[in-house]
């Protein structure tokens, strides 16, 4: 993508109404624009991250045996009058007429709908375990909507409901999706830790929170530094075989929210290891039985093996996707901007022409970016006639992991500068090592480079 032809509008000042670094960094890389209160539209750069985001979550959920489907945001109130929650989900339930004067409502989870599909279509037994899962905006009409994308009101959600016909299936779906959501975050480059988690409102006996660590975290946080070693990538997964020893070792050292935090097992902890921090809930999940499918609810049953009917057991697992856009800035930044993880950065390379104009770097500089879209590498290439200054700012500022600088000094002998982002580190190199290093070795234009430097390497 061309700079002169993007549409990126960073901010120089800090916003005043930004109290954390993340909201400040979203705003002035042009990633988002407040619309109301807890309400944002999404700019390009910014949808870029999202959609990455979204992927990961995807992926992951499909890996674990999830199904994707898609529910609207807009429901009927008859729904949440069945199970009750109609008038027990308060102020924060936005509630809107049609037309008709039909009562509807923009939901802000859905327990109520999923189950009411599933009651629609599911018969007996051979019909479970199922889990279902979509990717769709929410709306909660939070009293104190904050912090950017991280207390929004409308929001990104991928929430995931099991269905299954008895307690030790529901504890198998609940063990896919905590391991599912390990694996989520630290792809995202994240360390989530999980833990013991109050049920709120929702119900059940079974919960954990994801939280990661960061000093603008809404929730205080009580932990065994050792889970800060775990390390979920490093385990290979197989959701087929028993997920049990692999959760057990992940609860096996304390970890609890505020509400469920027991001081006494904590004060027990040798005292280099007990971590008392503040985290971000970047997601969530819940066992609750038969909450939802029970009678007194929306009374989903299946025929069971003996041929009774019985109530499937569930448990539903939300991730804030939205919110994780802010919760990864508020782990990866310094003074100068963003520092994207290369999974979820909007774009991998910032290629910077540094004079525009001048005929030796144009030249270089389109050939490296053609080169680097033929490898099929996602290049920010800012050809906008500013100074370098400004060129350097805005690249830190978005932070994209690699920045690839033509100058004209270097561009005469097709000499360039790579630097990462993350480390700080740069290097002048010949621009075809440049490339060699960018694009990944398994693509063709990859394998191609990989040939010519053999070819010249001596022996
Ligand atoms: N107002 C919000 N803005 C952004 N993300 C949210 C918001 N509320 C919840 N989320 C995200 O959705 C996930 C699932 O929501 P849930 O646990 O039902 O919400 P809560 O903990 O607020 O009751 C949370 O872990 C969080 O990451
Ligand atoms: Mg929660």
């Amino acid at each position: 993508m061309r700079l002169t032809r993007y549409f990126l509008p960073t901010l120089k000042e800090t916003p005043a109404e930004a109290q954390i670094v993340s909201h400040r960094l979203m705003l002035r890389a042009g990633m988002v624009r407040l619309e109301a209160a807890g309400i944002y539209s999404w700019l390009p750069l910014g949808l870029r991250v999202l959609r990455r985001i979204e992927q990961i979550v995807r992926e992951e959920q499909d890996a674990a045996g999830a199904l994707e489907l898609l529910m609207p945001t807009i429901q009927p109130a008859e729904l949440w009058r069945e199970s009750g929650r109609y008038d027990d989900y308060g102020k924060e339930m936005l509630r809107i007429k049609d037309r008709h004067e039909r009562d509807m409502l923009y939901g802000p989870t859905n327990e109520e709908m999923v189950s009411a599909i599933f009651r629609n279509f599911a018969k007996s037994y051979r019909d479970l375990p199922k889990l279902l899962y979509h990717i769709q905006w929410k709306f909660r009409d939070e009293v104190r909507p904050r912090f950017g994308v991280m207390r929004g009101r409308e929001f990104l959600m991928k929430d995931s409901y099991s269905f299954d016909l008895d307690y030790a299936g529901a504890r198998a779906s609940y063990n896919r999706m905590f391991i599912a959501y390990l694996r989520t975050f630290a792809r995202m480059g994240l360390k989530a830790i999980p833990m013991v988690a109050d049920t709120g409102p929702i119900g059940g006996d079974l919960s954990h929170e994801f939280i990661i660590l960061a000093e603008t975290g809404e929730s205080a946080v009580y932990c065994d530094r050792g889970l800060t070693d775990f390390d979920i990538l490093g385990e290979s997964v197989d959701y087929e075989a028993n997920l049990q020893p692999l959760v057990d070792k992940w609860t096996s050292l304390y970890a609890a929210t505020d509400e469920k935090h027991d001081a006494a097992a904590f004060a027990a902890l040798p005292a280099e290891r007990r971590m008392e921090a503040r985290g971000i809930e970047v997601g969530h999940v819940f066992y609750f039985g038969t909450k939802y499918s029970g009678p007194e609810a929306m009374n989903v049953t299946v025929t069971g093996h003996d041929g009774k009917l019985v109530h499937p057991e569930m448990g539903s697992y939300g991730i804030g996707v939205s919110r994780l856009v802010g919760a990864i800035i508020e782990a990866h930044h310094d003074q100068a901007g963003i520092r994207w993880p290369a999974a979820v950065a909007p774009f991998q390379v910032g290629l910077v022409n540094l004079k525009v104009g001048d005929a030796a770097c144009d030249a270089l500089a389109g050939d490296l970016y053609a080169k680097l879209a033929a490898a099929g590498c996602d290049t920010l290439y800012d050809d906008r006639d500013e100074r370098a200054g400004v060129k350097f700012a805005d690249m830190d500022l978005i932070g994209l992991p690699w920045q690839l600088v033509v100058g004209p000094r270097g561009a005469k002998t097709g000499m360039v500068e790579l630097k990462n982002r993350a480390s700080g580190a740069r290097e002048e190199l010949t621009a075809e090592a440049a490339l060699n290093k960018l694009v990944d070795p398994t693509s063709q234009l990859g394998g191609l480079l990989q040939e010519l430097g053999k070819g010249l390497s001596p022996g």
